[in-house]
């Protein structure tokens, strides 16, 4: 590929990233290098670890991870493949285990991923219990969600949400309770659906109900260096979300928060091969907040309206990506300003990955 695709760019003058990068057969394995294994991803929620043993698997860049609470109730992201042969420890979520045993040959550790028993090892010379632990990710907690990263090059989480908390205010987002997940399979790239997600400019023409509801000739965009954030007046009405803002961050590489009256949702952008991804959104809401069940109803129908108009116009322009028709167009700075910071960081992370 040219050197000139990953120069940095100007917002003044700048192009989209070009459609290779949205296609073909490096491309996964690509994002996988240079992204998904260096960066901080969202994991699970802390209330699904709140106790020791509690424990939810995941996956980072095909590394298969345990995010357990030590019995010193201190939160780990163990590698979740045993030290004999790569067996697992856990296949599902679990509460209140004592201790992880491999579901291969019985190999146990204890919560903090130290090996505390291998079944009928005596004659093993120099074999040492003691020198073997399962590897750990990074892992961190934010407002009641938590993130997990591969290797030492992500930024730390708090650089990664600069400035989320101070924007948040007294809105208590870590205290709302988790209601449901809608999960949507994509036939785009994810980075096709984040391109779509950072820019307000299509509202008018694809969205005329959420056009309605916020204002977008308010529409503001705010970059830092690992988020941009999005928000605008709102004006739902007291059948939707009332009025307030809507509050957008999208947070590098894949996290999407968003922040309504009384309301978050958080999204998930997860490749799944170059031409797919799913998506999911997970809803959260005040504890004892009235009508949760018609207020919940309302929500996901109106966010189903709109992420049915994204994902169609976003399977489109995959098409157009993959056409051979195109390379790259020029941003518009007035209002792409959130693609540019994506195109850029990304841009800085396949420089970094090809060294
Ligand atoms: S692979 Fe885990 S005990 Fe054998
Ligand atoms: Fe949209």
């Amino acid at each position: 590929m040219p050197d000139s695709d990953l120069a940095p760019q100007p917002l003044a003058t700048a192009t989209a990233l070009p459609a290779h990068y949205y296609s073909g057969a490096e491309t996964a394995a690509r994002d996988r290098h240079a992204i998904f294994a260096r960066n901080w991803q969202l994991v699970a929620r802390s209330a699904q670890v709140a106790t020791p043993g509690d424990h939810v698997v995941c996956e980072i860049a095909g590394v298969p991870l345990l995010i357990v609470r030590g019995a010193d109730a201190v939160l780990r992201a163990l590698h979740n493949v045993c030290r004999h042969r790569a067996g697992p420890l856990a296949l599902c979520d679990g509460l209140a285990a004592k201790r992880l045993r491999c579901h291969y040959h019985g190999w146990t550790y204890a919560l903090d991923g130290q090996l505390l028993s291998a079944p009928e090892m005596d004659d093993a010379e120099g074999f040492a219990k003691a020198r073997i632990c399962l590897p750990q990710a990074r892992v961190a907690e934010w407002r009641g969600l938590v993130f997990a990263a591969l290797g030492d090059g992500a930024p730390s989480l708090e650089d990664l949400l600069d400035g989320v908390d101070a924007r948040i205010g007294d809105r208590r987002i870590q205290d709302y309770v988790f209601h449901s997940r809608t999960s949507y399979d994509i036939a785009c790239n994810w980075k096709t659906y984040i391109d779509n997600y950072l820019e307000g400019y299509h509202v008018p023409h694809i969205h005329p109900e959420l056009n309605r509801v916020i204002d977008y000739r308010s529409y503001v965009v705010e970059t830092k260096r690992w988020n941009s954030f999005q928000h605008s007046p709102l004006d739902s009405g007291d059948t939707l979300y009332g009025s307030g803002e809507a509050l957008y961050w999208f947070v590098w590489p894949n996290t999407l928060l968003n922040v309504l009256p009384d309301r978050l949702q958080t999204n998930r952008v997860v490749p799944v091969d170059a031409a797919r991804c799913r998506v999911e959104f997970d809803y959260y809401y005040p504890a004892g907040l009235p009508d949760l069940h018609v207020r919940h109803a309302r929500d996901q129908a109106f966010s189903d309206l709109i992420q049915q108009q994204d994902v169609g116009m976003c399977e489109l322009v995959q098409r157009g990506l993959e056409s051979g028709s195109y390379v790259a167009g020029r941003l518009n700075p007035k209002r792409e300003d959130g693609v540019h910071h994506f195109h850029e960081l990304l841009r800085e992370a396949y420089r970094a990955g090809a060294t």
